[in-house]
C-alpha cells in the first residue's frame, strides 16, 4: 500500500516525479495532480488512513480531536498541514510529542496524511464558552482577510472555524507573548495590540463558527 500512490502519481503523471516532494511549492504541484484524478485521491485517501493510525488517539480517527487543546486536523488546508510538520521537524514550532513525531514521517507520509485529514469535515463540539458580539466585530474587522469571512482559511492561511475554544486561546495567548514554542509566526505581530480579553472574545466567537 505504501508505493501504491507514488506508482500511481509516476504512471499519472508521465514524467517521473522527484523521489518524493521537497518543499512547499513540489507539495502544491503534487497535491493538485492528486486532487484533480479520483484515483489518485482514492489511493492518497486510503495511504493517509493507513499512515495516520498514530495520530488518531489524539487527534481522532477523523482529525476531529479528542482533547480540547489538541487542534482539529479535519478540513484542515492540507499545505498548512504540511508546513507544520516542516515547523515541527525544523525546531520553529515546538511541541513535546510532534515535535519528535515530525522527524520521523517521511515526505511521502506527511502527504498522505495532510490529505486524509484535509478531507474530512468538522463535527461540532461543546464549547465552554458562549459566542459572544465583541469577538465577531473584532474578527470582522481585523481577520477574516487572511482566514477568510467563514475563517476556513486557503491554501495560504489555516482554517480556525470550530477549533477547540482552549486550543484557540492557548495558541493565540502564545502569539501575543511570543512564545519560543511559536516563533517567528506573522500572526505575533497581528495580535500585538491587542488584550488577552479580546483575544479570548474572538477565540469564542472563531470557535462557534461552522
Ligand atoms: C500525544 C498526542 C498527539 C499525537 C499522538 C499526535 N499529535 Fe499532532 N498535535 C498534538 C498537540 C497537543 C498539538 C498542538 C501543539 C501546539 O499547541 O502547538 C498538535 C498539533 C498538530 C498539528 C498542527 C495543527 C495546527 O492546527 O496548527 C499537526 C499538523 C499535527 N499535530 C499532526 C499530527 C499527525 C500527522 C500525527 C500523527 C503522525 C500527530 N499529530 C500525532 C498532539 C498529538
Ligand atoms: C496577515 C494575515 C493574518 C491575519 C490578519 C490574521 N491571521 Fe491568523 N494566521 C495567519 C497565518 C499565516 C497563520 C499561520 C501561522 C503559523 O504558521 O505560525 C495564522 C494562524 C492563526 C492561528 C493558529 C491556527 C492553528 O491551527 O494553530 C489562529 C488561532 C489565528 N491565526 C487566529 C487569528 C485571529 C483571531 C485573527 C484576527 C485577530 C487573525 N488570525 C488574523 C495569518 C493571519
Amino acid at each position: 500500500m505504501k508505493q501504491l500512490l507514488r506508482t500511481l502519481l509516476t504512471a499519472i503523471c508521465c514524467v517521473a516525479l522527484p523521489a518524493a516532494a521537497e518543499t512547499a511549492e513540489d507539495m502544491l504541484v503534487e497535491m493538485n495532480l492528486i486532487q484533480n484524478n479520483t484515483a489518485l485521491m482514492q489511493a492518497a485517501v486510503e495511504d493517509g488512513r493507513e499512515r495516520g493510525q498514530l495520530c488518531f488517539r489524539c487527534h481522532g480517527d477523523d482529525g476531529n480531536s479528542k482533547r480540547d487543546y489538541i487542534p482539529n486536523l479535519a478540513s484542515q488546508n492540507a499545505l498548512y498541514l504540511f508546513t507544520q510538520f516542516e515547523h515541527f521537524a525544523n525546531g520553529s514550532r515546538k511541541d513535546y510529542v510532534m515535535s519528535k513525531l515530525a522527524g520521523h514521517l517521511s515526505k511521502d507520509d506527511r502527504i498522505a496524511i495532510a490529505i486524509y485529514f484535509s478531507q474530512n469535515p468538522v463535527t461540532p463540539r461543546q464549547q465552554p464558552v458562549e459566542s459572544n458580539p465583541r469577538g465577531e466585530k473584532l474578527y470582522k474587522s481585523m481577520c477574516f482577510a487572511c482566514h477568510g469571512s467563514d475563517a476556513h482559511g486557503s491554501q495560504q492561511y489555516p482554517r480556525i472555524a470550530g477549533q477547540p475554544y482552549e486550543y484557540l486561546e492557548l495558541t493565540l495567548m502564545k502569539f501575543l507573548h511570543k512564545d519560543p514554542e511559536r516563533k517567528n509566526s506573522p500572526m505575533s505581530s497581528v495580535v500585538q495590540n491587542l488584550s488577552e480579553q479580546e483575544l479570548k472574545d474572538v477565540a469564542a466567537y472563531v470557535a462557534h463558527m461552522p
